[in-house]
Protein backbone atom coordinates (compact mmCIF):
# COMPACT_ATOMS: atom_id res chain seq x y z
CA UNK A 1 0.00 0.00 0.00
CA UNK A 2 2.60 2.11 0.95
CA UNK A 3 4.85 1.59 -2.60
CA UNK A 4 1.48 1.98 -4.60
CA UNK A 5 0.80 5.57 -2.80
CA UNK A 6 4.46 6.95 -3.26
CA UNK A 7 3.71 5.81 -6.98
CA UNK A 8 0.63 7.43 -7.66
CA UNK A 9 2.36 10.85 -5.80
CA UNK A 10 5.56 10.38 -8.32
CA UNK A 11 3.13 9.97 -11.09
CA UNK A 12 1.23 13.24 -10.30
CA UNK A 13 4.20 15.00 -9.31
CA UNK A 14 5.75 14.44 -12.64
CA UNK A 15 2.05 15.30 -14.70
CA UNK A 16 2.29 19.11 -15.02
CA UNK A 17 6.13 18.93 -16.28
CA UNK A 18 5.17 16.52 -18.92
CA UNK A 19 3.34 19.13 -20.46
CA UNK A 20 4.55 22.88 -19.36
CA UNK A 21 5.62 23.88 -22.79
CA UNK A 22 8.69 25.51 -21.22
CA UNK A 23 10.49 22.33 -21.25
CA UNK A 24 14.24 23.21 -21.23
CA UNK A 25 15.45 21.05 -22.95
CA UNK A 26 17.43 23.19 -25.62
CA UNK A 27 18.75 27.07 -26.14
CA UNK A 28 19.05 29.46 -28.44
CA UNK A 29 22.22 29.05 -29.01
CA UNK A 30 22.07 25.72 -29.20
CA UNK A 31 19.35 26.08 -32.12
CA UNK A 32 20.83 28.72 -33.70
CA UNK A 33 23.97 26.28 -34.52
CA UNK A 34 21.46 23.37 -34.82
CA UNK A 35 19.74 25.29 -37.96
CA UNK A 36 22.86 26.82 -39.41
CA UNK A 37 24.26 23.31 -39.46
CA UNK A 38 21.56 22.07 -41.62
CA UNK A 39 21.43 25.03 -44.05
CA UNK A 40 25.76 25.69 -44.13
CA UNK A 41 25.28 28.61 -42.72
CA UNK A 42 27.06 31.41 -40.30
CA UNK A 43 23.30 32.84 -39.17
CA UNK A 44 23.32 36.50 -39.77
CA UNK A 45 21.04 38.53 -37.68
CA UNK A 46 20.98 41.34 -39.83
CA UNK A 47 19.41 38.83 -42.26
CA UNK A 48 17.06 37.62 -40.20
CA UNK A 49 15.94 40.82 -39.16
CA UNK A 50 15.19 41.82 -42.73
CA UNK A 51 13.56 38.32 -43.38
CA UNK A 52 11.39 39.10 -39.58
CA UNK A 53 10.51 42.65 -41.23
CA UNK A 54 9.55 41.86 -44.45
CA UNK A 55 6.31 41.84 -46.63
CA UNK A 56 5.83 38.15 -47.98
CA UNK A 57 3.61 36.58 -50.16
CA UNK A 58 1.98 33.18 -50.34
CA UNK A 59 0.65 32.92 -46.60
CA UNK A 60 -2.68 34.80 -45.51
CA UNK A 61 -3.68 37.82 -46.57
CA UNK A 62 -4.03 39.15 -42.98
CA UNK A 63 -0.94 37.93 -41.90
CA UNK A 64 2.03 38.92 -44.43
CA UNK A 65 4.66 39.56 -42.24
CA UNK A 66 6.11 37.99 -38.96
CA UNK A 67 5.09 41.36 -37.65
CA UNK A 68 1.43 40.91 -38.55
CA UNK A 69 1.63 39.29 -34.90
CA UNK A 70 4.81 39.75 -32.99
CA UNK A 71 4.93 44.05 -33.71
CA UNK A 72 7.87 45.33 -35.85
CA UNK A 73 9.67 45.34 -32.17
CA UNK A 74 10.40 41.79 -31.01
CA UNK A 75 10.98 43.47 -27.64
CA UNK A 76 7.13 44.62 -27.93
CA UNK A 77 3.70 42.02 -26.69
CA UNK A 78 2.26 41.09 -29.47
CA UNK A 79 -0.96 40.14 -30.33
CA UNK A 80 -2.63 36.79 -32.06
CA UNK A 81 -6.01 36.86 -34.55
CA UNK A 82 -7.10 36.01 -31.68
CA UNK A 83 -6.78 39.08 -29.80
CA UNK A 84 -3.98 36.86 -27.32
CA UNK A 85 -1.04 38.77 -26.29
CA UNK A 86 2.28 37.40 -27.60
CA UNK A 87 4.74 38.09 -25.10
CA UNK A 88 8.06 39.55 -26.47
CA UNK A 89 10.55 37.42 -28.79
CA UNK A 90 13.80 39.48 -27.71
CA UNK A 91 15.66 37.12 -26.04
CA UNK A 92 17.09 40.10 -23.78
CA UNK A 93 13.36 41.01 -22.53
CA UNK A 94 11.83 37.06 -22.75
CA UNK A 95 15.01 34.36 -21.73
CA UNK A 96 12.29 31.55 -21.80
CA UNK A 97 12.06 31.74 -25.70
CA UNK A 98 13.36 29.50 -27.26
CA UNK A 99 13.89 26.58 -24.89
CA UNK A 100 11.56 23.97 -25.76
CA UNK A 101 12.35 22.07 -29.41
CA UNK A 102 8.91 21.23 -29.66
CA UNK A 103 7.14 24.22 -28.80
CA UNK A 104 10.17 26.03 -31.63
CA UNK A 105 8.93 23.82 -34.28
CA UNK A 106 5.34 24.12 -33.94
CA UNK A 107 5.25 27.67 -33.86
CA UNK A 108 7.93 27.71 -36.65
CA UNK A 109 5.26 25.33 -38.76
CA UNK A 110 2.49 27.17 -38.24
CA UNK A 111 3.80 31.11 -38.39
CA UNK A 112 5.57 30.07 -41.87
CA UNK A 113 2.71 28.51 -43.17
CA UNK A 114 0.53 31.53 -42.15
CA UNK A 115 3.11 34.06 -43.46
CA UNK A 116 4.95 32.31 -46.41
CA UNK A 117 2.29 29.21 -47.31
CA UNK A 118 5.44 27.08 -47.05
CA UNK A 119 7.87 25.83 -44.68
CA UNK A 120 10.74 28.24 -43.35
CA UNK A 121 13.91 27.55 -44.61
CA UNK A 122 16.61 26.10 -42.10
CA UNK A 123 18.73 29.73 -43.34
CA UNK A 124 15.34 31.50 -42.18
CA UNK A 125 14.78 29.96 -38.89
CA UNK A 126 18.78 30.33 -37.95
CA UNK A 127 18.81 34.06 -39.12
CA UNK A 128 15.33 34.71 -37.41
CA UNK A 129 16.59 33.24 -34.26
CA UNK A 130 19.40 34.75 -34.18
CA UNK A 131 18.08 38.17 -34.90
CA UNK A 132 15.79 37.66 -31.67
CA UNK A 133 18.74 36.59 -29.61
CA UNK A 134 20.76 39.61 -30.51
CA UNK A 135 18.56 42.22 -29.67
C1 LIG B 1 -0.79 34.83 -36.93
C2 LIG B 1 0.09 35.44 -35.92
C3 LIG B 1 1.57 35.13 -36.03
C4 LIG B 1 2.40 35.37 -37.10
C5 LIG B 1 2.05 36.02 -38.43
C6 LIG B 1 3.73 34.92 -36.70
N1 LIG B 1 3.68 34.41 -35.43
FE1 LIG B 1 5.23 33.53 -34.42
N2 LIG B 1 3.98 33.06 -32.88
C7 LIG B 1 2.65 33.39 -32.81
C8 LIG B 1 2.06 32.81 -31.62
C9 LIG B 1 0.59 32.94 -31.18
C10 LIG B 1 3.10 32.11 -30.97
C11 LIG B 1 2.98 31.27 -29.69
C12 LIG B 1 2.79 32.08 -28.46
C13 LIG B 1 4.08 32.51 -27.84
O1 LIG B 1 5.13 31.96 -28.16
O2 LIG B 1 4.05 33.41 -27.00
C14 LIG B 1 4.29 32.30 -31.79
C15 LIG B 1 5.52 31.75 -31.49
C16 LIG B 1 6.64 31.82 -32.31
C17 LIG B 1 7.89 31.14 -32.06
C18 LIG B 1 8.21 30.24 -30.87
C19 LIG B 1 8.85 31.05 -29.78
C20 LIG B 1 9.42 30.23 -28.64
O3 LIG B 1 9.37 30.71 -27.50
O4 LIG B 1 9.92 29.14 -28.85
C21 LIG B 1 8.72 31.46 -33.09
C22 LIG B 1 10.16 30.98 -33.29
C23 LIG B 1 8.01 32.34 -33.98
N3 LIG B 1 6.74 32.55 -33.48
C24 LIG B 1 8.53 32.89 -35.13
C25 LIG B 1 7.78 33.55 -36.09
C26 LIG B 1 8.30 33.94 -37.40
C27 LIG B 1 9.73 33.72 -37.87
C28 LIG B 1 7.26 34.50 -38.08
C29 LIG B 1 7.26 34.96 -39.52
C30 LIG B 1 7.60 33.95 -40.53
C31 LIG B 1 6.09 34.47 -37.19
N4 LIG B 1 6.45 33.89 -36.00
C32 LIG B 1 4.83 34.96 -37.53
C33 LIG B 1 1.93 34.13 -33.74
C34 LIG B 1 2.39 34.53 -34.98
Amino acid sequence: MRRLAFTLAALCAAAPAAFAQDANDTSAAALISKFAAEAGITADAETGKAFFLATQSGGGADTPSCSSCHTADPKATGMARTGKEIAPMALSVNPKRFTDTAFVDKWFGRNCDSVLGRECTATEKANVLAYFASI
